[in-house]
């Protein structure tokens, strides 16, 4: 596994969650690395997934226009002033310099809501990602740098009741279910109930109960 974390400016900005070059994480198969412009038309393509429009609150039409603008102001802009940290989620196979083609996009993935050593992850990836395992990568990516590089104690994970496939890749990945808050999520006009789950920096990156589903 490679997690490459910059020794950039996060210590001058102020927090560890304020950075300018965006770490790479890889397990050899699967790069959580830096949003590209290649990126766009599957971001696209993700953000206008029906699943994905289910149980996210990405923007209704979702256009290339859109996702450029995602790419190139709004994901540096937060992980300049530390409110999230978004990456895109890639194949590693088709990463290498020599292959020439852009890499492909499977979806992507983020730290947001940090709070006294604690953060929520979210991600979202495409129907031909989804089932692959891609997404346990990342998590699992993700969970080793928050946990060994931004030192958190806690990662939380929110899902909308009824989203048992996230529920259930929080379950693999060893978050605990905590219970379910009323009406504590907006969703396309609507209060929704949340499903809250979370895991501790020292505890098993592995199921802790029989599968409830
Ligand atoms: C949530 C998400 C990242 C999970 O990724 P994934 O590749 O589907 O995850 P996995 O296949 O590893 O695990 C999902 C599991 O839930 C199961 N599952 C999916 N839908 C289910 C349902 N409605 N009921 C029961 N189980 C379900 C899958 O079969 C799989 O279990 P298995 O590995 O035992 O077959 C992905 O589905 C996704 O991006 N969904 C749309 C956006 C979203 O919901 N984001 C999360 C917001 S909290």
């Amino acid at each position: 596994m490679t997690i490459r974390v910059p020794d950039d400016d996060h210590a001058r900005a102020g927090s560890a969650h304020q950075r300018s070059v965006v770490p790479l994480l890889s397990d050899g198969l699967v790069t959580v690395r830096a949003f590209q412009e290649s990126d766009a038309a599957g971001l696209v393509a993700v953000c206008r997934d029906e699943e994905v429009r289910r149980w996210t609150n990405v923007p209704d039409d979702y256009t290339l226009d859109m996702a450029r603008r995602h790419i190139h102001q709004v994901v540096p802009g937060w992980w300049r002033d530390g409110t999230k940290q978004v990456w895109a989620v890639v194949a590693t196979t088709e990463t290498a310099a020599e292959s020439g083609s852009p890499s492909k996009y499977l979806g992507s993935i983020n730290l947001h809501a940090f709070a006294f050593g604690r953060a929520e992850i979210g991600l979202a990836f495409g129907a031909e990602a989804r089932g692959t395992g891609a997404a346990e990568r990342a998590v699992r990516l993700i969970l080793d740098y928050a946990f060994d590089h931004l030192n958190l104690e806690y990662v939380a994970w929110r899902a909308i009741t009824g989203n048992w496939g996230s529920r259930k890749l929080a379950w693999k990945c060893g978050f605990a279910f905590d219970g379910e808050l009323r009406g504590a999520a907006e969703h396309r006009g609507e209060l929704r109930n949340v499903w809250c789950l979370s895991l501790q920096r020292d505890e098993p990156r592995s199921p802790r109960e029989p599968w409830v589903g």
